[in-house]
């Protein structure tokens, strides 16, 4: 099965496709555990900045990563522009997000239009953006939330000829997500859905920042006081009321991680083989991609 047949498998199943970011090995190695255990497919996503960190380790290592376990998709993860989605579907992505989300509509079309012609020339999937989520990250910022209007999310999918479209309903990347009340615009994602019916949906911005591994992390050295992320009870509705089938989680494993590898080295002040520390941090991370397939994606035994 292709990543589009998949999307159609999760949109009849009511499930999701998790796409967790990796940058690392190990990251990867806790993914895949879980995958395994758990029967689930999943999409390993890379960013532009992780594709630099890792450089042509990435394919190295999703090859050996689909080696050991098929049902993998390697995707890009807001790609920017053009080159660096050519970049990706060159070097064998099996599909690239192109995130013109920041620039006016018109030049979001006109872009996204192009990386479409190119990768679907190499049997590469696209997924397009429109809308701005709220957060910063590397190579993600944005300080307002536009939500995505439905009736531009229409003439955006039938323009550009994307293959899956990232909506924003008030979901936003990183580790600071609320201040207030916790809600999602589901009226937006229904208003959407009327007039796009069983089109692929994406959720980026989609972690939960659970409180026990912020504790953690301070307990152990670290300060990220008032860090708050999306209820499961929210993902749940979305993955299986709406037509969400890919929920985009990078900051939970990013905690996972470093909650794990803090406690380690603060318990254990005599280690330093790193592969005590990382290999419990790669521990973590396979329990967390369990929790998030069997509770939010509900991915499990869908391959
Ligand atoms: O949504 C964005 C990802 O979490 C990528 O973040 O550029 O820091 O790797 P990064
Ligand atoms: P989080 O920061 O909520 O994990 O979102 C990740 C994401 O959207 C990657 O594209
Ligand atoms: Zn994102």
């Amino acid at each position: 099965m292709n990543l589009l047949d998949y999307y159609k498998k999760a949109m009849k199943n009511n499930f999701a496709l998790g796409a967790i970011n990796f940058c690392n090995m190990e990251s990867l190695q806790g993914i895949i555990e879980a995958c395994k255990e758990t029967s689930s497919p999943m999409i390993i996503a890379v960013s532009e900045s992780a594709l630099n960190y890792m450089g042509n380790f990435t394919t190295a290592l999703a090859s050996a990563g689909k080696k050991d376990f098929p049902h993998l998709f390697l995707h890009l993860d807001h790609g920017k522009n053009f080159d660096i989605c050519k970049k990706a579907v060159d070097m064998g992505f099996d599909s690239v997000m192109i995130d013109g989300s920041s620039l006016p509509y018109e030049e979001n079309i006109a872009l996204t239009q192009k990386v479409c012609e190119y990768a679907h020339s190499k049997n590469v999937f696209v997924e397009g953006e429109l809308g701005q989520l709220q957060g910063i990250e590397d190579n993600v910022q944005s300080d307002k939330s536009h939500y995505t209007c439905p009736m531009q999310a229409k003439e955006f999918v039938l323009r550009t000829n994307i293959d899956s479209l990232a909506v924003a309903i008030g979901t936003s990347h990183g580790a600071y997500k609320y201040s207030g009340e916790k809600t999602l615009r589901f009226d937006i994602l229904s208003e959407i859905e009327s007039l796009l019916p069983s089109f692929p949906l994406v959720l980026h911005g989609a972690s939960s920042v659970d409180t026990s591994l912020i504790e953690r992390i301070n307990k152990y050295g670290g300060d990220l006081s008032k860090a708050s992320g999306i209820p499961k009870n929210l993902l749940e509705k979305a993955v299986k009321e709406h037509n969400i089938v890919k929920i985009n989680t990078d900051t939970d494993i990013r905690l996972a991680v470093t909650s794990q590898v803090r406690q380690v080295l603060a318990e254990n002040p005599k280690e330093f083989d790193p592969r005590k520390y990382l290999g419990s941090g790669r521990e973590q991370i396979k329990n967390l991609v369990t929790d998030k397939i069997n509770n939010v994606f509900f991915s499990n035994n869908q391959i």
